[in-house]
């Protein structure tokens, strides 16, 4: 049942009071949020810092609202935060490493800045993402306001340029995309989520894609640009690789299960089909009966040997919204969604990955971790706060009505349960057990999705074009 108005209205303001209340300053300016106000059963103490991937929602919000100065704020902070000299342990954290989170302390002498770069945090996990994140948002940012004192900075840019580097860097690897450990994401725990996934790998895209616009050659960047020809140039070339084996090779339709299911194997050579030996028998029985004649979607991660078709919606929805899901595949997508509406939204959308690791499988991969057991957190729970990137995927990809009927589904229970980071069960109907309340990705994602309803050219935000006349202006 769709709410009235007022009842829209309410969860809209309730929504506002958790951004509002996650509020951090630093030296009397906004810097960021919060990753949450309310209070959890587990709750860490980093969730009362501000997460640069849990930011992004909320920074959408505040620049539709014409509100720059938060957005601005931010990205100064962590700026200044990356530039800092740091060593952890027995590592030294190169130039251009975005930290995960960043808190504001009180000293007797003031304030300052402490950030989390993977150091602090449980398990240790490295947060691959929050470097991609932070150039993505820096380019929205900039195509917004116009401003690009950020981006000229020299500062700024030598930082940018340090970022590319750590992601083009010849490693032990031949594929286009980024080799990442476990956990190195939004999923930052053991899910068995190392080696290529799919979320790192579709922000990267969108990354070098902002990071060339940014930088500009140096015709457009000017004489004092230092911008690096030859890094641009190997970006450049790193896109379309990456672009072309995305599409080719992570893009799992009936047709192409069909094809991996009769390749051959131990093929040797340059030109072979089964270029990763496949193993026909490594597919689950559970996706053969799973995936519909119609529709699509891109499988969660790849590698040698390896294709983990497990469904994980956070790289799949910003694959669309990022260019990296052509026209067709981004309707195939929703396709996929609307025919396996159960599994994939239930009651609650989203599902973070389908199915659930179970069993053994759930044991021997996350390390018995009881907050990812079956159909719980990282492990086929449900997350409000990606209603955000579901609402503009469905836009894109023509279905308006799954937008609204995922809405519908979600509205009721939101305010009503005090935001909650995620829920439990096979349809995302019990609260997370270890849930935090007052999560603002929550309510900011509802904000977001719910503006974009009403507002659908905010997408135009995106648009990389827009981004590169912004910095010729
Ligand atoms: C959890 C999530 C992570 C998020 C953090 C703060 O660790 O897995 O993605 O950034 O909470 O909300």
């Amino acid at each position: 049942m769709p709410l009235s108005d007022d009842e829209e209205q309410a969860l809209v303001n309730s929504a506002y009071d958790v951004l509002r209340r996650a509020t951090l300053s630093f030296e009397g300016q906004t810097v960021g949020y919060a990753a949450a106000v309310g209070d959890g059963w587990l709750s860490a103490d980093n969730y009362r810092h501000c997460f640069v991937r849990d930011f992004v929602p909320a920074a959408l919000v505040c620049l539709a609202d014409g509100d720059l100065s938060t957005t601005k704020g931010f990205l100064r902070t962590v700026l200044s935060v990356i530039s800092s000299d740091c060593s952890m342990a027995s590592h030294r954290i190169h130039k251009g490493i975005v930290p995960a989170s960043f808190h504001v302390e009180q000293h007797e002498d003031g304030e300052r800045l402490a950030s989390d770069f993977g150091d602090r945090s449980i398990g240790r996990v490295a947060p691959v993402d929050a470097l991609l994140w932070f150039v993505i948002l820096l380019g929205i940012y900039t195509r917004v306001s116009g401003d690009r004192t950020i981006v000229e900075d020299a500062r700024c840019r030598g930082q940018l340029e340090a970022m590319l580097r750590l992601c083009l860097e010849g490693s032990f690897e031949i594929f286009p995309t980024l080799l990442v450990p476990d956990g190195a994401f939004m999923v930052d725990r053991r899910m068995g989520v190392y080696g290529h996934p799919l979320e790192v790998q579709v922000l990267l895209l969108r990354m070098l894609r902002t990071v060339t616009v940014l930088l500009g050659d140096d015709a457009d960047a000017g004489a004092d640009a230092d911008a690096d020809e030859a890094l641009i140039a190997t970006a450049r070339h790193r896109i379309d690789a990456l672009q072309t084996y995305l599409g080719a090779e992570y893009w799992l339709d009936a047709e192409r299960l069909s094809e991996i299911y009769r390749s051959d194997t131990e093929q040797l050579g340059r030109d072979v089909f089964n270029a990763l030996n496949i193993h026909p028998d490594g597919i689950p029985p559970w996706l053969i009966d799973w995936l519909p004649g119609e529709g699509g979607y891109f499988v969660g991660n790849l590698g040698p040997q390896r294709i983990d078709f497990r469904f994980f919606s956070y790289g799949n929805l910003l694959a669309v919204l990022f260019g990296a899901a052509s026209e067709s595949q981004a309707s195939a997508l929703m396709q996929l969604v609307d025919r396996r509406w159960e599994d994939l939204m239930g009651v609650m959308p989203m599902k973070l990955c389908f199915p659930a690791l179970k069993h053994g499988e759930w044991q021997l991969i996350t390390g018995g971790d009881p907050k990812n057991r079956p159909w719980c957190y990282h492990n086929g729970g449900h997350w409000p706060m990606l209603l955000w990137a579901f609402v503009a995927a469905a836009l894109i990809g023509g279905r308006r009505d799954l937008a609204e009927r995922a809405l519908e589904s979600a509205q009721p229970s939101l305010a009503h349960a005090l935001w909650p980071e995620y829920y439990d069960g096979r349809r995302g109907q019990l609260i997370g057990r270890y849930a935090n309340l007052e999560q603002t990705w929550s309510a900011a994602g509802y904000l977001w999705a719910n503006k974009l309803m009403r507002e659908p050219r905010l997408l135009d935000m995106f648009d990389l074009q827009a981004l590169e006349n912004a910095m010729q202006r």
